[in-house]
């Protein structure tokens, strides 16, 4: 058998993806790419430019022009790689709390979508990729050769940020983790264009009890 060359793994947040993609991709000499940063450094931008995210034909304008580019990390500071949008670091900014109220709003929108999804597809075509998102295995790359959809109850999902929150010394209060991240589920799967949701040919894996060694162990299993 042949290895897959493309490997897509969607799920809702904090469903644990990006930390078990990233070390599969590391295994396997693959380049990880979380297509959530983009969505996240266009909503930064909107926030410090616009001040709002309420105009979608400005948002979706500013998606097309800004520059964010995706580096090694730089600094050993918990990073998985460097975000820089327009050149400035903004690797830890894009993971506040105003950048996560506002993120489901902007990647709602068509126009930001497109932007970011021709930008994601010349990066996946190239191959040897761990992609992540929402709609990786269903949009970006439907031709992806493994395609992984990673779940957890909403409950699970806010203990885990809870406790990375603290581990980065950051204070937070779970119920309100909790209720962002009800929230987010449900723009991100009831929106009309690439909602979150596990592509037909998706292999479903629920990580609620599983440690992050034994997800991995599943997707190298799988990846063969
Ligand atoms: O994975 P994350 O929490 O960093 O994603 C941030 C937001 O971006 C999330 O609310 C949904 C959106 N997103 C998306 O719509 N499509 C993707 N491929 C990746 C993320």
């Amino acid at each position: 058998m042949t290895r897959a060359n493309i490997i897509a793994i969607d799920g809702p947040a904090a469903s644990g993806k990006s930390t078990v993609a990233e070390r599969l991709a590391k295994e396997l000499g693959y380049l990880f790419f979380d297509t959530g940063i983009m969505y996240r450094a266009v909503t930064l931008a909107a926030l410090e430019q616009l001040h709002a995210v309420d105009d979608e034909a400005q948002v979706t304008q500013l998606a097309e022009s800004v520059q964010i580019d995706v580096d090694p990390a730089s600094v050993q500071d918990g990073r998985m790689c460097d975000v820089l949008l327009g050149g400035r670091d903004v690797t830890w900014l894009i993971r506040s709390a105003q950048v996560d109220a506002n993120v489901s709003q902007v990647s709602a929108y068509p126009g930001v979508r497109q932007a970011m999804t021709v930008q994601q597809r010349r990066i996946g075509k190239r191959g040897s990729v761990v992609m992540v998102g929402r709609d990786i295995g269903t949009v970006v790359l439907p031709e992806a050769d493994l395609k992984v959809y990673l779940d957890a109850s909403v409950e699970e999902r806010a203990r885990r940020r809870y406790v990375e929150n603290q581990e980065r010394g950051r204070q937070s209060d779970y119920e309100e983790i909790l209720a962002s991240m009800k929230r987010r589920d449900a723009i991100d799967s009831s929106r009309a264009v690439a909602p979150l949701k596990p592509a037909d040919d998706a292999v479903i894996l629920n990580t609620d009890g599983l440690s992050i060694e034994e997800v991995v162990d599943r997707l190298r299993q799988l990846s063969q």
